[in-house]
């Protein structure tokens, strides 16, 4: 009785508490609630200070409402250290080292979504416990040219296989009150002149090509921000480009988070306002220039945004629209009920990355078996090649981190081998900015020239001594490579890397070579090499995982998210002379012909085709069976086929579903992937795969009609292993 009297007495004086709660600060009040009610209370000055960067990484929230900042990071491969207010310079914090995931491209090159799922929980828990509510990634530019810089921070050529890798990323993400910020929106492939090169491209390529990617993002993985590209699309940059912002993602797609623009990617106050821009972000301090006071301010959309306003030049609900976004993805994030807490440099996120790197390592090629090392046999293993002890988790633009370690490959491949087996180590070839670093203070001029052929003799002379050569090399993070600001100058190996691997394997037959980087490469000696691995940018394991997959711990299971053409004029957007434009205008005569579609139409063999990839054990593909030969619009089609994995070690494939359009009214590819399935099969397993073909599986975009249509008329599913290894077809038609 008088506990019921204290508990009234209790409630009566905290009603009315509860009562004045602000709505905005209900967690339980509904999201649209909460952002109305915090709107209403705002001054013209508190919301336009949300707009723009208050520092290189936040943005203001609203201090009298106790309405936190917004703090972002890049991205996409771990949480960066935090640089200075002002600067690009680090913070020298000594709390801030990260676990660095594998780049994007492996991530793609697992073609395993649960891979994604896992990368996305695992980053978005890094980026909350450090106090981050915006992830700047993952980036989904699709890969039109091998030259791009930037390809490594993506997932590939294919829309589909992007698509399917992105969503889960982003939930993963996301579960953590981290907002995924997808970069960059949109037709940013290339670096040469990004920031103000014009892409000409027609609607289909744009819609079949360029955009679905982010249409996943927004509409499947629900991503709460977006990032605006440096460049320009119908002579508008991208970060306030009308057509993109406004009519494409807000409009159509119905995308209610923010608009984040690219640091330094804003050129105009008006635009910003009309055209669909949320958030500006600098890379200079006013957004301009450097280092100038009170710079923030100078922001297009800071004071030049405020006059207009209070001028009444500027109207205010298109404010309010900017601000609810904002306010939207605060709710979201910082202010969310839901909110975990993160955690940080575990080893938990280690094992992600490791496991996600060994689903992502390519066996390109292994001929006589070569791979992988039975160690038993082995008396002297010789590693040649800069990459096998450069990090490679510092480098390449924003996207560089500072790790809490990386075991680099040499230091995977000895700690694998043990004591039983020797292990040693010469460089090979040298790239002139790690020579830089190794001589740095020398006195003698001459310590910073690179002697290549006394480094190749070097190594050719102890090549003839082992039992096997494992050369480590490819492309690295500095500028002109895979690095963000710069394309590649040519498709060939840098350093002269390939004279090197053609001695090698002159030297000892059984030479392994592993290419790190982050695109294709031409491989003059592909012939003479008997076994090829893609390792990618694997991040604090990269070596654990790559010594793994060598010595057969691990069978491998990835497949290129990309082709590599044989030569550059086999990719489409070289072959028509398009790449890099004229230094205003690029235009995309390839069209819709990016990647394997263009070598398709060609009749082109690459060197390694999209969606390639061996395995230590053999998989047989059964017939593919149709669940009905006829569909309807409205109707799937169930396409069935039995895999086996017919050799003694376990396994797993990426079953490969590609559509053809045997006839239609507007050119199409040849073949279009629109199904994946990765499964594993122990030694001797079967398993039955089953893809489900629904109308988009089937449709094309139709520019005159400004729709997606499937033509009835006659299909084809194609089934294999890779774009260029199809091992089961079964007709169908559409009525
Ligand atoms: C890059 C973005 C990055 C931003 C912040 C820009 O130069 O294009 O991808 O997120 O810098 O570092």
């Amino acid at each position: 009785m008088k506990r019921n009297f204290i508990l009234l007495l209790l409630w009566a004086v905290a009603l009315p508490l509860f009562a004045q709660t602000p709505v905005y600060l209900n967690s339980a009040a509904p999201l649209e609630d909460r952002v109305e009610d915090a709107l209403q209370r705002m001054t013209l000055e508190e919301k336009v200070a949300m707009l723009h960067a208050q520092s290189k990484f936040s943005s203001p929230g609203v201090p009298r409402l106790g309405i936190p900042e917004n703090w972002m990071s890049d991205g996409p491969h771990g949480i960066r250290a935090e640089v200075l207010w002002d600067e690009w310079y680090g913070a020298n914090w000594t709390n801030d080292s990260c676990i660095a995931f594998p780049a994007l491209t492996a991530l793609a090159a697992s073609w395993n979504p649960e891979m994604a799922a896992l990368y996305g929980r695992s980053i978005g828990e890094e980026a909350r416990y450090r106090n981050k509510n915006v992830l700047l990634g993952p980036g989904v530019n699709i890969y039109r040219t091998p030259l791009n810089g930037r390809n490594f921070e993506y997932m590939g050529e294919d829309p589909f296989l992007a698509s399917a890798m992105v969503v889960p990323y982003i939930q993963g993400v996301q579960q953590n009150g981290v907002a995924a910020c997808v970069k960059h929106f949109a037709l940013n492939n290339q670096e040469l002149d990004r920031d103000h090169i014009n892409v000409q491209v027609s609607d289909r390529a744009l819609y079949e090509i360029y955009l679905p990617a982010f249409k996943a993002a927004v509409q499947q993985g629900g991503a709460w921000a977006i990032m605006g590209a440096y460049n320009q699309y119908k002579n508008q940059h991208c970060c306030h480009n009308r057509y993109l912002l406004n009519d494409v993602l807000k409009r159509d797609w119905g995308f209610d988070g923010v608009a984040v623009s690219d640091w330094g990617g804003v050129h105009d106050t008006q635009e910003a306002i009309d055209n669909g821009l949320d958030m500006e972000f600098g890379t200079w301090t006013n957004g301009l220039d450097w280092g100038k006071s009170d710079a923030y301010n100078q922001y297009y959309l800071a004071q030049p945004y405020l006059q207009l306003l209070k001028s009444g030049q500027a109207d205010e609900e298109v404010l309010n629209d900017k601000v609810r976004r904002i306010l939207r993805l605060v709710f979201r994030t910082t202010m969310s009920p839901n909110r975990p807490y993160g955690s940080f440099g575990t080893p938990e996120h280690a094992a992600a990355g490791r496991r996600i790197a060994e689903e992502g390592i390519v066996l390109l090629q292994n001929n006589r078996n070569v791979l992988p090392i039975d160690l038993s046999e082995m008396k002297h293993i010789l590693v040649v090649g800069e990459n096998a002890v450069k990090r490679m988790t510092v480098g390449g633009g924003s996207s560089s981190l500072k790790a809490k370690y990386e075991v680099s490959p040499l230091a995977g491949i000895q700690a694998r081998a043990g004591n039983a087996v020797r292990v040693t180590y010469v460089r090979g070839y040298e790239s002139p900015a790690e020579r830089e670093q190794d001589v740095k203070g020398a006195k003698d001029p001459q310590a910073k020239t690179i002697d290549a052929v006394a480094l190749r003799t070097e190594a050719v002379n102890a090549a003839k001594q082992a039992d096997v050569v494992l050369f480590i090399g490819g492309l690295n993070k500095n500028p002109g490579q895979d690095c963000e600001g710069a394309d590649r100058a040519a498709l060939e190996l840098p350093y002269e890397q390939d004279l090197l691997i053609a001695d090698l394997v002159k030297a000892n037959p059984n030479t392994v070579v592993v290419i790190i980087s982050g695109n294709a490469v031409a491989m003059p000696w592909v012939a003479q090499v008997p076994a090829i691995v893609a390792a990618w940018y694997n991040g604090a394991e990269a070596g654990n995982a790559l010594a793994a997959v060598l010595f057969g711990d691990v069978n491998p299971s990835g497949k290129l998210p990309f082709t590599f053409p044989a030569r550059l004029q086999d990719n489409g957007a070289h072959a028509a002379g398009d790449y890099p434009g004229d230094g205003r205008n690029v235009v995309y005569h390839d069209d819709i012909f990016v990647g394997y579609r263009w070598l398709d139409r060609e009749k082109i063999r690459p060197l390694f085709a999209f969606g390639h990839g061996l395995s230590y054990t053999a998989f047989q593909y059964g017939k593919a069976v149709a669940g009905k030969s006829k569909i309807t619009a409205a109707d799937t089609l169930t396409v069935t086929l039995p895999v086996k994995n017919a050799g003694t070690r376990d396994g797993a494939e990426v079953v490969q579903l590609y559509i053809s359009d045997r006839k239609a009214s507007l050119p199409r590819p040849l073949k279009e992937l629109k199904g994946f399935k990765k499964v594993f099969l122990k030694a001797g397993e079967e398993q039955t795969v089953t893809f489900t073909i629904d109308h988009a599986a089937l449709s094309f975009y139709d520019d005159a009609k400004g729709a997606w249509i499937a033509e009835p008329g006659e299909f084809e599913a194609l089934i294999g292993s890779s774009s260029a290894n199809i091992k089961t077809k079964v007709k169908f038609t559409l009525q």
